[in-house]
């Protein structure tokens, strides 16, 4: 049997992400709390409630598992509600908390990575029009010069908005985030004033700390054409593809967004970025619907031999990965992966998942791109947004009910490649033993590659 292994570079940064709002618990000022309680908006109509606890001081057993599980940093997000819960009032003791977390990452010798916006806005800017409102622009460069002001002896890598392309689809268009609206019109001043606030944030934070690295975490969705013969399946994809992964990072190239017969000039958006996040889960299969060709812009489904995780809702796509890491690397910077995972109560689907994605990781890393690190999803099970707890995508199992955490052996696994800066055969033997072949060929199969 093959021996082999994958190893990543020296300073490689191994960690997971996670968001306020998920983990926290009673983000009451937030525009997701309210919107959780309204019948209807969430999975079997879940709230966050407590969730993980870590507001009121259960980060501390969590970024313990962390640091012992040899991660060595960690992605967090700070929750604007707590920080400014009326608009122009600060809350200190809220920015002391994040404070003390941060530094208690730090003490773990756990690097943060900060995200100043995950979703989540005050209920405050949701009365007055969320993102759609101008003055959103200014308001969230006023929050973010305040929290690095505080924090900036802590934090070096700052992700001003997490997935603005997630955010605004589910926001604007589908009506699964807040504020619900489905109205395509609304696409143009949402992508405007997100340009417009990151690259506030992004030059308010380099004029306050000229060392910062500053980025956005994208997420990049795979699209395949159904029948690659059929020019409609093919167009649909470069369709979703400019309009769902491209439009944002290219923005921040030319400062020119484009969104159908849109067009705009935001020239402070020019190189905007020190680094590309990476946001990247799954692939789906595209089809152009003749009939009702407006159906074709609704997410796609899986092909019908698709690896799916235990709920349907993704499908193990590695070949996507690294299609997208193809992608990330065009832009010429240097590249994190801020968010990969998948949801899997039993974690079977989980090892196997882990151990492609690492593989492909690698590869990109062997092609001596810039990949800097990378951030699974999640550390503890959370409250997954319009899912509420219907799936599982930590590393550690949790009960809501008791909060007792449970070790899955993904931990372990994750845990052994971050000790060893490696992706094994004998871990993978170990841990991931289906996708052995897939990994580590037999002999035979790699004579006839070359
Ligand atoms: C991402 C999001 C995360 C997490 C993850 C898994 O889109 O940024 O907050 O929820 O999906 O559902």
């Amino acid at each position: 049997m093959i021996q082999a292994a994958y190893t990543f570079p020296s300073s490689f940064l191994w960690g997971t992400a996670t968001a306020g709002h998920q983990v926290e618990g009673g983000d009451e000022l937030s525009d997701w709390y309210t919107w959780e309680q309204m019948p209807g908006r969430i999975l079997s109509g879940h709230v966050s409630g407590g969730a993980c606890e870590w507001w009121d001081g259960r980060w501390v057993e969590d970024f313990d598992r962390a640091a012992r599980a040899h991660q060595n940093a960690h992605r967090l997000s700070v929750e604007w509600s707590r920080i400014e819960p009326s608009l122009a009032v600060w809350d200190d003791s809220a920015i002391d908390q994040y404070r003390t977390m941060i530094d208690g990452a730090r003490k773990r010798g756990l690097e943060p990575m900060v995200t100043l916006n995950h979703f989540t806005l005050p209920q405050w800017l949701a009365e007055r029009g969320s993102w759609t409102c101008e003055e959103s622009v200014l308001w969230f460069e006023r929050y973010v010069r305040k929290v690095v002001s505080e924090l900036k002896d802590l934090v070096k890598i700052w992700i001003t908005i997490n997935e603005p392309n997630v955010l605004i689809y589910g926001g604007y268009v589908s009506n699964e985030f807040p504020p619900g609206l489905k109205d395509i019109r609304s696409v143009a001043p949402v992508l405007r004033n997100l340009l417009r606030a990151h690259s506030a944030a992004y030059h308010a934070i380099h004029e306050l700390d000229a060392q910062a690295q500053v980025g956005i975490a994208h997420h990049y969705r795979g699209f395949m054409p159904r029948n690659p013969a059929s020019i409609g399946d093919r167009w649909l994809v470069r369709f979703k593809n400019r309009n769902f992964n491209e439009l944002f990072p290219q923005a921040l190239i030319n400062g020119h967004p484009h969104f159908l017969i849109w067009q705009d000039d935001i020239p402070q958006a020019r190189g905007t970025q020190d680094f590309f996040g990476l946001n990247y889960y799954t692939t789906e299969e595209v089809a152009m619907d003749w009939r009702n060709p407006l159906n074709s812009l609704k997410p796609g489904g899986y092909s019908q031999d698709a690896d799916l995780s235990p709920s349907g809702f993704l499908a193990n796509s590695p070949q996507g990965f690294w299609q997208a890491l193809k992608w990330a690397h065009q832009y010429q910077l240097p590249i994190y992966v801020t968010e990969n995972g998948t949801e899997d109560p039993d974690d079977g689907f989980r090892r196997n998942y882990l151990a492609q994605h690492l593989h492909q990781l690698w590869k990109a890393v062997n092609f001596n791109w810039r990949i800097k690190g990378y951030f699974h999803w999640t550390l503890v099970d959370n409250f997954e947004w319009e899912r509420g707890w219907t799936q599982q995508w930590g590393l550690w199992e949790l009960d809501e009910q008791t909060q007792t955490r449970k070790k899955r052996p993904s931990a372990d696994f994750f845990s052994e490649i971050c000790r060893t800066n490696q992706l094994s055969s004998e871990m993978v033997l170990r841990y991931a033993e289906q996708v052995f072949d897939d990994l580590f060929p037999p002999r035979g199969a790699s004579e006839l590659l070359t």
